[in-house]
């Protein structure tokens, strides 16, 4: 059973469900707006291989973000999640999808340890529509589930998982360096730097491929838990060191 989280996916989770439904049994997309359930089935209907599906509401998908000023100007915002779970059959695979609407910081929280295949978190910004919210970040917070949002992340994937990214939401300077680096070249530019290794604390993620371009080019990154495991992945791969592009921080 291989599983993808996408928080705040947005519209955005047709294209990743599209690109990863062969491989992926389990998906779940979190967004604070997901209130049209009927319209998820609906997209679902529209592929020719997509049968038997099953619609689960827990929750008020119309349920509002409220906002109030705590007594110390501390500003609150708080949502009724809600659980849209939809089952249905993949050329006679059994697949599904959990659209959850709330905060995708606590969806992060209630996914099981080491069980996550895939993370992706892309097309994202701090700006105005943007979530302002950093999972490949350890910024700290005084309210422990949104705290140290990587090192959670880390908990939740498998000893061999990926990263999807493009750089949006991203807080560690090497990576922030390299999509700047990237952003106006050509695939087949970017694949000739590849693979580039970043080290985060014990974590070694290397950006193998590149997906696809939108803002900026959506890279998938390898991520071993273990250092030692990146000196297997250079041998493998037959890398020696000098050609291996290596930060550090
Ligand atoms: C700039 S859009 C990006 C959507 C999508 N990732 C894409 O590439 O098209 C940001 C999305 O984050 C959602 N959002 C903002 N804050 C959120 C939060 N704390 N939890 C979940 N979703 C959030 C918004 O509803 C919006 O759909």
């Amino acid at each position: 059973m291989k599983k993808l989280f996408y928080p705040c996916s947005g519209d955005d989770w047709k294209s990743i469900f599209d690109m990863f439904i062969d491989e992926i049994d389990d998906f779940i997309f979190a967004d604070l707006y997901y209130s049209n359930p009927d319209g998820f089935v609906e997209i679902l209907q529209s592929n020719d291989f997509i049968g038997n599906i099953n619609m689960i509401i827990e929750g008020n998908p119309n349920a509002k973000l409220s906002t109030s000023t705590e007594p110390d100007s501390k500003i609150h915002n708080d949502i009724d999640p809600c659980y849209i779970r939809v089952s249905f059959e993949y050329k006679n695979n059994p697949k599904q999808i959990l659209f959850r609407k709330g905060f995708a910081q606590y969806a992060l929280n209630e996914i099981d340890d080491d069980s996550l295949d895939y993370f992706c978190h892309r097309g994202d910004s701090m700006g105005e529509g943007g979530s302002n919210v950093y999972f490949l970040s350890n910024r700290n917070s005084d309210h422990e589930p949104i705290s140290r949002l990587f090192d959670k992340l880390v908990g939740k994937l498998k000893e061999d998982s990926y990263i999807l990214s493009d750089g949006s939401n991203v807080a560690f300077k090497k990576m922030i360096d390299f999509y700047e680096k990237i952003q106006n070249l050509s695939v087949e530019k970017v694949a000739e730097i590849l693979p580039f290794t970043v080290v985060i604390g014990k974590i070694n993620l290397i950006a193998i491929k590149c997906l696809d371009y939108r803002y900026n080019h959506t890279l998938m990154w390898q991520v071993s838990k273990e250092k030692n495991q990146l000196e297997d992945y250079r041998k493998k791969e037959g890398y020696t060191r000098s050609t291996y592009r290596h930060a550090h921080w």
